[in-house]
């Protein structure tokens, strides 16, 4: 096997020791941490890296920016564990990374309207500032709870000025935006305008309604999805939705993958035993 190995694969399943060169707190919960890495400064929007933390796990992170220079981030929300003690971490503290991972989002030219929740704004922020390379014309939908945990809102102002694109943002307690939650801006668009494509990452819950809304309008779609992760390299089964492993078919699964896994994909992730852990109804 390793024979079949190019160096390259080699290179990027290497763990590599990596110092914090900054970090930025992005929100109540949320952290950016910027490195030196040429791999995940090359990696395409929508892959992600494994984010050793020394003494305290190894976790999948999606690549929130690329550098010419060779710097790249993340952007973590602190929700257990390892992301705890991601969070304690300063600049000159070290990392291991192994990756980039996974596939990436394809790119169309048209009219494409992109949603995205929470962190899963990270990946799509990297997807629009290639989609302006792109013919094409976008409405970035951004959801949050608050005003506070709305991620790279000027980030996204700012690529979309370059392009003929507008940006639709959402807040659950109406603090900013328009009230409520990122699908229902979404579903207007669908319902008034003929898309090319629909990119969406974030909660699964909200991922799942935007598949069902594009079914129904026959609209094609993306979406990035999270699993657990151990492996990345489609070795240990963890991540496991339906025939698919997330970390090498994904993370990012067109509309009609996802019809293949509707009983699992909205409705239940797996823990670390394997045990069914079920979403919120969608
Ligand atoms: C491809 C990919 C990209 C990701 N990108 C980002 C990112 O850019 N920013 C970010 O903040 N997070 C991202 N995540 C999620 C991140 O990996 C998890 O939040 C992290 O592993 C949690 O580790 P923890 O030890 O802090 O929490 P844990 O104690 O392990 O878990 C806390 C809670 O989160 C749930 N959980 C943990 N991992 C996952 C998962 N992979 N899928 C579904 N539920 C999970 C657990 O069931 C539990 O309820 C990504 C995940 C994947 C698979
Ligand atoms: S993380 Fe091991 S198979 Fe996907």
């Amino acid at each position: 096997m390793w024979e079949k190995l190019s160096g390259s694969q080699i290179a990027t399943n290497r763990l590599r020791i990596v110092k914090i060169l900054e970090t930025k707190r992005e929100g109540p919960t949320v952290k950016t941490f910027t490195f030196q890495d040429k791999k995940c400064a090359e990696a395409d929007p929508g892959q992600f890296a494994m984010v050793w933390i020394p003494g305290v796990d190894e976790v999948p992170m999606s690549i929130s920016a690329m550098g010419l220079d060779g710097r790249c981030s993340i952007t973590v929300a602190h929700v257990g564990e390892a992301t705890e003690a991601l969070h304690k971490r300063k600049p000159g503290d070290i990392l291991g990374v192994r990756g980039p991972y996974g596939n990436s989002f394809r790119p169309v030219d048209g009219n494409a309207m992109i949603v995205g929740g929470g962190t899963g704004i990270a990946p799509l922020v990297t997807l629009a500032e290639n989609l302006t390379k792109h013919s094409v014309k976008i409405s970035f939908v951004l959801g949050a709870k608050t005003h506070d945990e709305l991620l790279f809102s000027e980030r996204i102002e700012t690529v979309l000025s370059k392009i003929d694109a507008r940006a639709i943002i959402t807040t659950e307690d109406g603090s900013y935006g328009l009230k409520g939650v990122a699908t229902d801006p979404a579903r207007e668009i669908l319902e008034k305008e003929k898309l090319d494509m629909i990119y969406t990452c974030g909660p699964e819950q909200m991922m799942y309604k935007m598949w069902v809304l594009a079914e129904r309008w026959g609209t094609p779609l993306q979406a990035s999805l999270e699993r657990l992760m151990r492996c990345a390299i489609g070795l240990c089964g963890s991540c496991t939705i339906g025939r698919f492993m997330v970390c090498k078919d994904g993370p990012i699964f067109s509309d009609r993958q996802l019809k293949e896994v509707k009983d699992e994909f909205g409705r239940f992730v797996r823990s670390r035993t394997g045990k069914k852990i079920s979403l919120q109804p969608p």
